[in-house]
């Protein structure tokens, strides 16, 4: 890879930053700081969108010139962006005067070349989303985005010829199968080619809309907000303005998104670059959403997640490596204080934290914290070593195939591998026992385990991990390319005592079991033993994502007899499901059942085929029924 360019979406100005946008940019940050620390020229581009009816309505009630509304608000992104260690490259804004003018360029261009033409325009506008629908896209006469109000209009507006590149763009998805990713998303997409695609209405009249970029070739018009902002991903590497910075990073890398915005990258994005005749990104990946528990995260629910009450709780590095770690990119995830604490007490203040602080605590009392040349390993000490060196090479993968929470396992698995050498090792009565060689073999090969796990996990935790490279008295680096397992870089280096990294976090107290009443006092019955099961909380439950699904396809996979191959629709998602049905259930049964699904299972492959969630079904002996619904029941309803 000779450079990496990555994006997040532009936000709304508007917005208060929330989890999403932070996962996203967290995200982006750390897929940035990977590349670097591997020597790869890195360009990392996040910003604001601002313009639109949201912006104009919120300057209004503020009694405030839109910019200067923009100008106060935008602060709020840039301030989180500060706090969560954000590394991007540039910041931009729609209202950027060069921004305005590459998409006036565009504009222009595709105006003078056909690409663009006036019309009239019939269809309902969602205030909300922002976003014109014709009569087709309405779900029950409403947005199908927010399920808000819609208003109808008719006008005359520019156009964009989307439609001729529907086949085109078809064609693009299918022979390149990184383009969007995870592949769902791309049949997703595909799904949506299925229907007529109409040409893009581009234009807002600015009797409705004046707060937008003008048309260059019509005054009386502003430009779609998306068309607009879109262009941010070419004019924030100097498209039309500084040829030799766009072609050194253009095409982007990965334009990271959230699945909500799916469409707008992958059919409106697409074509027109294509109609500009640029180049195409390298891929399209959409993330699933945070959940708080099993809803999705809104003002009106009040239970938007507020990223800066996190940070103010557990500190920046915790709070990025559990968005990494507790979301499989591409699902969706629950995010609760609860599950949170646990993730943190158990991965960094037991695991590592202890791994750690019990290396610091022998080596200083051994040789004061210097750290000495081992002696020949032995097959305890190679196993660390080589779960080393698999970490690393897991964690590239990881990165490269965008499965993060895996890599990050990975290299926790370093860590778990590490406290159970010491455990075995027992290096503290081998000091007693006055095995020095043996001692210091086992030291040093923990410190270097520790070493790496600080470097692999840097681009997720920088701060913490270079405090923890500070304790092991080495040079502060995040440079995996340069992590040698071999390379006996510790040796001579000594070890500085310091407080716990990652002090233990109170998990919220249990309540208190109701006293028993006084008067009688029963004798508890013992359950048989069979009956005993492990009470789990509510947010345990809640982890699993229960969702009505209706079955699309189902075909037999050969040589596996009790596999059947399902096509589902969840929503608006299509997924592959591979279920051991088919001993129940002929294909043919299958097609238009509504059956539960877990949804938010990690994608697996099952026989060569990938499987996204579990379908569930009760089975008695040689009896098996599936999970249905009562009655009709959409598809993608969450259940519980
Ligand atoms: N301005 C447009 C993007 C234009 S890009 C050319 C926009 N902005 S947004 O501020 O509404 O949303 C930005 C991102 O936040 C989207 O990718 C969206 O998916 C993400 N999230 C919003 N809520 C979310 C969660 N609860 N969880 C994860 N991400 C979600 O759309």
């Amino acid at each position: 890879m000779d450079k990496f360019y990555v994006t997040t979406p532009i936000y709304y100005v508007n917005d208060k930053p929330h989890i999403g946008h932070a996962y996203t940019t967290v995200l982006a940050d750390v897929l940035a700081r990977f590349h670097r620390s591997l020597g790869i020229p890195t360009f990392f581009l996040t910003g604001t969108d601002e313009h639109g009816q949201k912006v104009e309505k919120a300057a209004k009630l503020r009694n405030e010139d839109p910019q200067k509304h923009c100008d106060d608000t935008v602060e709020r992104f840039k301030d989180l962006w500060k706090r969560l260690g954000i590394t991007n490259d540039y910041f931009i804004r729609t209202t950027n005067a060069d921004h305005k003018k590459v998409v006036q360029e565009v504009l222009q261009e595709l105006y003078d070349r056909g690409e663009i033409y006036k019309g009239d325009f019939k269809g309902h506008y969602c205030v909300g989303c922002e976003r014109f629908l014709t009569e087709k896209d309405l779900v029950d006469g409403k947005c199908p985005e927010c399920n808000r109000e819609v208003t109808e209009i008719v006008e005359s507006n520019y156009f964009f010829r989307m439609s001729k590149y529907q086949q085109w763009l078809i064609d693009y998805i299918e022979s390149h199968p990184k383009f969007i990713m995870p592949e769902f998303r791309a049949n997703e997409t595909l799904g949506f080619l299925k229907k007529e695609l109409k040409d893009l209405c581009i234009s807002r009249h600015k009797s409705r809309l004046s707060w937008g970029i003008e048309l260059p070739f019509d005054s009386d018009y502003v430009c779609y907000v998306w068309f607009d902002a879109l262009i941010n991903y070419i004019s924030g590497v100097g498209y039309k303005k500084d040829e030799e910075m766009f072609k050194k990073w253009w095409p982007a890398s990965k334009h990271l998104i959230g699945k909500d915005i799916l469409t707008t990258h992958s059919v409106y994005w697409p074509t027109m670059l294509k109609a500009m005749n640029v180049e195409m990104p390298e891929t399209i990946f959409a993330h699933g959403w945070w959940l708080t528990g099993r809803e999705k995260m809104s003002k009106s629910l009040g239970n938007v997640i507020n990223p800066m009450d996190m940070v103010d709780k557990c500190g920046v590095d915790a709070f990025r490596y559990y968005l990494l770690a507790a979301m499989a990119p591409g699902q969706d995830a629950s995010f609760t204080e609860e599950s949170f604490v646990k993730r943190y007490n158990n991965d960094l203040a037991n695991d590592l934290g202890n791994f750690a602080s019990r290396v610091l605590k022998m080596t200083l009392r051994h040789s004061s914290g210097l750290i000495n040349k081992p002696a020949e390993f032995n097959a305890d000490d190679l196993e660390v070593i080589n779960a080393v060196k698999a970490g690393k090479a897991a964690m590239e993968k990881a990165i490269a195939e965008m499965k993060l929470d895996q890599g990050i396992d990975s290299v926790m698995e370093i860590v778990r591998a590490g406290n159970r050498y010491m455990e075995k090792t027992a290096p503290w009565t081998l000091a007693k026992k006055g095995e020095t060689a043996r001692l210091e073999t086992i030291l040093y090969t923990a410190a270097t385990a520790v070493y790496h796990v600080s470097v692999l996990l840097s681009p997720i935790m920088p701060e913490k991990m270079a405090e923890l490279q500070k304790v092991l008295g080495t040079a502060v680096s995040d440079r995996i390319d340069l992590l040698d397992a071999d390379a006996q870089i510790l040796v001579g280096c000594t070890m500085q005592d310091s407080d716990p990294l990652f002090p233990r976090l109170q998990e919220e107290a249990a309540p208190a079991p109701a006293p028993a009443p006084k008067a009688e006092k029963k004798v508890e019955k013992k359950a048989p033993a069979e009956n005993v099961v492990d009470l789990i909380s509510i947010d345990d439950f809640f982890k699993t994502q229960l969702k009505t699904a209706k079955i699309l396809e189902a075909e037999k996979i050969e040589g596996a007899d009790k596999l059947l191959k399902l096509k589902i629709e969840v929503g608006s998602e299509i997924r592959p499901l591979v279920a051991g049905i088919a001993l129940y259930y002929k294909p043919e049964e299958l097609i238009g059942k509504t059956i539960v699904i877990v949804a938010n299972l990690k994608p697996a492959k099952i026989r060569g085929v990938e499987s996204c969630g579990m379908l569930l079904a009760a089975k008695n002996g040689n009896t098996l029924k599936l999970i249905t619904t009562d009655g009709e029941m959409a598809s993608g309803v969450s259940i519980g």
